[in-house]
């Protein structure tokens, strides 16, 4: 099962998911971990460009191809493979991210996002998508104490670095693709101890994979 992790910055998307790992491993399921961008080799490269301070002259544009060009090679070389080996694949952010930011945050047509959507990820859905929903304000707080822990301000910073309007922009655009497909995508409060938020991720999951 192909289940997605989606939200702003600094809603704990990488612990849940690490979380989520150790209890699927635990119940005997075969877990491959991966994100996006940056997911598969080619990824990698390109998530240095899109992620870096240095690069604040990208367009909204050319930023969009390089998400797209990712997530094809990403969906062909790593989570479609893995998929048909049977595992259970919990990949950190996916197309809903890309209609959230470039739609609702850059301001882009969200009809053309669906569409270019649909040729990156060449019919490969998620069954489930998981949208840990934060306010902007705490999820930025956390976001930015993370990677100045991590010493990466400059080498990932470019979206940290936007407004605090932005990000509330990019929460309600993933609200508003809850609201569409209330069947793949769950909300879940990301307020509260890890711990919690892995108990209401952990049952939604559950629930699907005993369906
Ligand atoms: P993250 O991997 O640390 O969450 O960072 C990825 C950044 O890229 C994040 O700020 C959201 C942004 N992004 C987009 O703007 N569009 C996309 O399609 C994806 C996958 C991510």
């Amino acid at each position: 099962m192909f289940i997605t992790f989606e939200g702003i910055e600094g809603t704990g998307k990488s612990t849940q998911i690490a979380l989520l790992k150790s209890r699927l491993e635990a119940q005997g399921r075969r877990v491959v971990v991966t994100c996006e961008p940056g997911g598969s080799r080619i990824g990698a490269e390109l998530r240095r460009v899109l992620l870096s301070l240095e690069n604040r002259d990208l367009t909204p544009q050319a930023e969009l191809f390089l998400y797209l060009a990712d997530r094809a090679q990403h969906v062909a070389q790593v989570v479609r493979p893995a998929l048909a080996a049977g595992a259970v694949v919990l990949c950190d952010r996916f197309a809903d991210s890309t209609v959230a930011y470039q739609g609702y945050g850059r301001g882009m047509d969200t009809g053309l996002l669906h569409q270019l959507n649909a040729v990156a990820v060449d019919g490969l859905w998620p069954g489930l998508t998981i949208l840990l929903d934060l306010d902007p304000e705490t999820g930025l707080a956390r976001a930015v104490a993370r990677n100045v822990s991590e010493g990466k301000t400059n080498a990932e910073g470019r979206f940290e670095a936007e407004s605090l309007a932005f990000h509330g922009r990019v929460r309600q655009g993933f609200l508003d693709q809850a609201a569409r497909c209330p069947e793949r995508i769950r909300v879940v409060d990301a307020t509260g101890t890890p711990e919690e938020i892995a108990l209401r991720v952990g049952a939604l999951v559950e629930g699907r994979l005993n369906a």
